[in-house]
């Protein structure tokens, strides 16, 4: 066997795969390098050790296998596993399996349009996103291998789902490897594919070499059952190039005394030589009907009796060409390169005369096909291609295109309707031959480009068809219906400014009389493109009402889901009347059940909890996000709308002070491992909560994970900047906290998104918070130009940020609250500007307990207290709102914000109840100042000192008079044992006392 190095390589990375880091290793190399054999023994001993080993392969039929053929192969005895037991986890068996592979028990599932829904996500991810979780489940509890063999000639389906499993398997015990070859011709973008996969995060290219002549002689060893003379073994090294295969062949030919020039098929061509014409003519046969061929299907095409095709079988067997295959049933090459070797070697003619044998055959008996009804499909469209009979061609590749569509094999379907299109205009009366205008194919080439993912493309095939349309007599419904279908591309493709304007074509081009399903549907388009795009929400509504009418009276239910959904987001957003506005999201999510549509009832749960959280629902909308996710999760929904559902309910959380609960929600968000944006936003929001809490080396972990993601998105970068600049506030940074704040700011507010993230509000009060302290400290400093520009940057940003904050507040239906967000902003500024308002600062707490969110209330009344004491007023009121905002900041777990409340309590020699937090982060060299019989006062007083304040600045730091603060300051010195405030902030430094920057100068 040899291949020590790439032996042990594989092993190595299969233990790493088995601790739960996924790999995906790419076995490259020539034809008959020994890939094949090298898997075999990889596989052999993975299953020594217990863990399970799928493999698949694919094969060629024409350019490359038949839809999902690999997976389809690999993949069927864990189906009927999980559909006999349901794997322990009681889930069945995903509707998108069900179908490529029927299960006892599985029913039809319905069939959906191939493209994205409302929400973007297609049947393709859907069924992707079962496999994925098919093999997660597999590899409990001894690991999974899953082989894909011969991956260049994987069909464009099957090479999707081979790329998004790289991507996608993480954390499970998988590992995927595929073997590929060298050799053959770029087809069809496969090198691009294929670099592709290499660049994933885990993925590893292995390159199998030529053997060397001392491997090379171990083979011939292995092959002759006894070591090989010198003389032999130089020989077949020379001609073989190093080669397994050509050696194996070489050896084989030999015995017959037969060395021929070495091209991988001469050996092969020299031993057909040998046999008689009937087993050369059905050796021919099986080359153009497969790798792996059944002899119903060989007697058939060929004509022989059983008894002739039995002795040409056996004929061929001793010649070690074409042997039986493990089923009994049929027959198969010895290898794949001895099928192509006779394939390449017959003249044009007798090919096409091959082929169309073949394709008689499957056309007038399917069974004797290949098992799969789409297979048998797709095989046909090929052959009648490669017999050159161009009508025949035209109408399988239509039907090869609508069988795979119907297995949500969209790249494979893609390409067979890409074929007949090309022979569209071969084809004298195409139409009649296809059974379908050409308008028809066009649209069904724009559904499946739009579910691979090529929305570009689908558009030009949908423009096309309308082209043709518009020149015709056509109904005008037809014509409505591709406008319609023009917008969502549009969409899908991020083009949202002309989403609402294809709609609406549409609308005027479909009648209103009678009510059609068509017109409703069009019309709730139209009205979901004017909120999604343009944020037209009366106009919307006046839409959606119209849609709601003609839904009802054409029984379209989907539609009529839809036309409530949007009637609810307008209701909301236009506070016209919110509470019928959630009434009419219930009733989209009951129809949505009704019909059993996951897709429409995400939709309508996810603009619920929106809604829910603008009205200050906070309860009610963590409530439903996490109803939806459980619903979501029973009727398989994809992790992506799992993970939203789940993070709609974790932002609520977050809002509401529920700070725990919201950590466990963003747990499991990040458990669905949804990636995107959807795992994007968990990470960010995350670090954000991290670093509200103080936590600041969790918040820069998540921070580091949503880095890795490599995806950009203006709410989760503002979440993040957020995090950032608490970070750099935590760390006395207030320049670096002031850029991540600003920046954080810009791109939330250029974005388009809506609805909005309501965490926002949380980065524009952070802004707020930086730039007033900047103005502080700058004033302090004397630097009135600092102070200047901090101050106007503090009015930009309470100016800058109603917008944003309309966008997470309910501004119209809940004044309260807007007025609680104006207050914060007046207050800061006044802060900003060296004012001292308690009042201000007081209504920005909100006007009642629990107005309001709770960190804001708690951080105003922190500042409420300072400022009474700074302007020497009410005591008791100063005590009262400090114990107002210790007890909130606690509740909140907010540290960070507790520690400035401690700290100014220190300093009013202030007592709170509770057991204050410890100070900054506890220095330990701290600990050794009590041996200089410092107070704690005296401590404070140090502390101030190393941050640079003055005597004055110290008194009102610590509301004492300044003639207090010197006699502090002096004591001070005096048992540090120095004679200025600048030796002593030395010798402060030197004892790691931390600076007390935190009181206001
Ligand atoms: N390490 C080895 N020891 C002994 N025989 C080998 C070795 N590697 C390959 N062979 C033999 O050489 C022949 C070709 O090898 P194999 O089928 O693995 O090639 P391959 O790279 O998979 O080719 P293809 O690209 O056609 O799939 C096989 O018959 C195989 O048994
Ligand atoms: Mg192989």
């Amino acid at each position: 066997m040899g291949r020590q190095v790439e032996l042990a390589l594989l092993d190595e990375l299969l233990g790493e795969a088995r601790a739960g880091e996924p790999v995906t290793v790419l076995i490259c190399g020539e034809a008959g390098a020994g890939k094949t054999r090298l898997v075999t023994e990889v596989t052999a001993a993975a299953r020594g050790r217990g863990t399970r080993a799928l493999v698949g392969s694919c094969t060629a039929v024409g350019r490359w296998s038949f839809a999902f053929a690999p997976f389809v192969e690999a993949l069927r005895p864990v189906i009927r596993e999980l559909a006999i037991s349901g794997g322990g986890s009681g889930r069945p068996v995903g509707p998108g399996l069900t179908r490529l592979m029927p299960v006892p028990g599985g029913g039809a599932a319905g069939r959906d349009p191939p493209d994205p829904g409302p929400f973007g996500v297609s049947p393709q991810l859907r069924l992707f996103e079962e496999v994925l979780d098919t093999l997660e489940r597999a590899a409990v509890p001894a690991g999974l291998l899953l082989v894909i063999e011969d991956l260049h000639w994987a069909d464009p389906s099957s090479r999707g789902l081979f790329e998004f499993l790289s991507r996608n398997l993480r954390s499970a015990a998988v590992a995927l490897v595929g073997t590929v070859r060298t050799d053959e011709p770029d087809d069809g973008g496969f090198l691009e594919w294929l670099a592709e996969v290499q660049r994933g995060p885990r993925a590893v290219r292995m390159e199998l070499e030529r053997f060397c002549r001392e491997e090379l002689a171990d083979l011939v060893a292995g092959v002759l059952g006894h070591p090989p003379s010198a003389e032999l073994a130089g020989r077949v090294y020379e001609r073989s190039g190093g080669n397994a295969f050509l050696a194996e062949e070489l050896l084989a030919a030999g015995e017959r005394g037969v060395l021929v020039p070495s091209t991988v098929g001469s050996p092969v061509l020299a031993r057909m030589a040998g046999v008689s014409m009937s087993a050369r003519g059905l050796l021919r046969l099986a080359a153009v009907a497969g790798v792996r061929v059944g002899h119903g299907l060989l007697a058939a095409a060929s004509g022989l009796g059983d008894d002739a095709l039995l002795a040409a079988a056996r004929e061929l067997a001793e010649n070690h060409l074409l042997v039986a295959d493990a089923s009994g049933d049929g027959y198969v090459f010895r290898h794949a390169l001895t099928r192509e070797a006779v394939y390449d070697d017959l003249l044009p003619g007798e090919r096409q005369q091959l082929h169309r044998a073949v394709a008689r055959v499957l056309r007038d008996e399917p069974a004797l096909g290949p098992p799969a009804p789409w297979a048998v499909a797709e095989a046909l469209a090929e052959h009648w291609f490669a017999a050159g009979d161009l009508e025949d061609a035209l109408a399988a590749s239509v039907g090869a295109g609508n069988a795979a569509r119907e297995v949500v094999a969209v790249a494979a379907a893609l390409d067979h309707y890409q074929r007949a299109l090309d022979l569209w205009d071969r084809v004298t009366d195409p139409e009649t031959v296809a059974g379908i205008g050409r308008p028809v194919l066009l649209e069904s080439a724009a559904e499946v480009a739009s579910g691979a993912g090529e929305h570009e493309r689908a558009m030009r095939y949908v423009d096309d068809a309308i082209g043709e349309l518009e020149h015709t007599a056509a109904a005008p419904i037809q014509i409505g219906l591709l406008y319609e279908r023009k917008a969502w591309y549009l969409s899908w493709a991020g083009r949202m400014g002309e989403f609402a304007e294809w709609t609406g074509r549409a609308v005027a081009l479909v009648p209103s009389e009678p009510p059609t399903p068509e017109r409703a549907h069009v019309l709730a388009a139209h009205a979901h493109a004017l909120t999604v795009g343009q944020r037209r929400y009366e106009e919307a509504s006046r839409v959606a009402a119209g849609a709601l009418d003609a839904a009802r009276a054409a029984g379209a239910r989907r539609d009529e889901a839809r036309a409530h959904t949007v009637l609810g987001v307008c209701l909301v957003m236009t506070s016209t009347d919110p509470e019928a506005g959630i009434r009419q999201f219930d009733q989209a999510l009951a129809i949505g059940r009704e019909i059993g549509d996951a897709g429409e009832a995400a939709l309508a749960s996810f603009l619920l909890t929106d809604a829910l959280i603008r009205l200050g629902r906070l309860d009610d909308a963590a409530a439903t996000g996490f109803e939806a996710a459980h619903i979501g999760v029973q009727s398989g929904a994809l992790r992506n709308e799992v993970g939203l559902s789940l993070f709609n309910a974790a932002e609520a959380l977050f809002l509401a002070g529920r700070w725990d609960d919201c950590e466990q929600a963003l747990e499991q968000v990040r458990d669905q491992r949804a990636g995107g944006i959807v795992e994007l936003w968990g990470l960010a929001l995350f670090a954000l909560l991290q670093a509200s809490r103080g936590r600041d080396e969790a918040a820069a972990a998540a921070m580091a994970d949503a880095a890795t993601l490599g995806v950009v998105q203006p709410d989760g970068e503002g979440m993040l900047r957020a995090a950032q600049a608490q970070i750099a506030l935590h760390q006395g940074e207030l320049d670096a906290a002031h850029r991540a704040a600003l920046d954080g700011l810009d791109t939330v507010a250029g974005s388009e998104s809506e609805p909005g993230m309501a965490t926002t509000v949380t980065l524009v009060e952070l802004a707020l918070r930086i730039e007033a302290d900047r103005a502080q400290v700058a004033r302090a400093r004397h630097d009135p130009a600092g102070e200047q520009g901090a101050v106007e940057s503090t009015r930009t940003v309470a100016v800058r940020t109603p917008a944003v904050r309309v966008r997470s507040a309910a501004a119209a239906q809940r004044p309260e609250v807007t007025r609680a967000h104006r207050a914060l902003a007046d207050a800061e500024v006044g802060r900003a500007e060296g004012r001292s308002e308690p009042d201000a600062w007081r209504s920005a707490a909100g006007a009642g307990a629990g107005q309001g969110a709770p960190q804001r209330t708690a951080y105003a009344r922190f500042r409420e207290a300072e400022a009474v004491l700074a302007s020497r007023g009410d005591r008791a009121r100063a005590i009262d709102a400090l114990a107002a905002a210790h007890a909130a900041a606690r509740e909140l777990g907010a540290d960070p914000l507790g520690r400035e409340i401690d700290a100014l309590a220190r300093r009013a020699r202030i007592e709170l109840t509770d057991e204050p937090l410890p100070a900054t982060p506890p220095a330990p060299a701290e600990r050794g100042l009590a041996t200089l019989g410092l107070t704690s006062r005296e401590l404070e007083v140090l502390r101030l000192l190393a941050a640079g304040y003055t005597n004055p600045q110290i008194g009102e730091a610590l509301y004492i008079s300044r003639k207090t603060a010197s006699h502090h300051v002096s004591s001070v010195l005096s048992k540090l044992g120095v004679t200025t405030r600048v030796e002593a902030a030395g010798v402060a430094h030197q004892l790691g006392v931390t600076p007390d920057t935190t009181a206001p100068k």
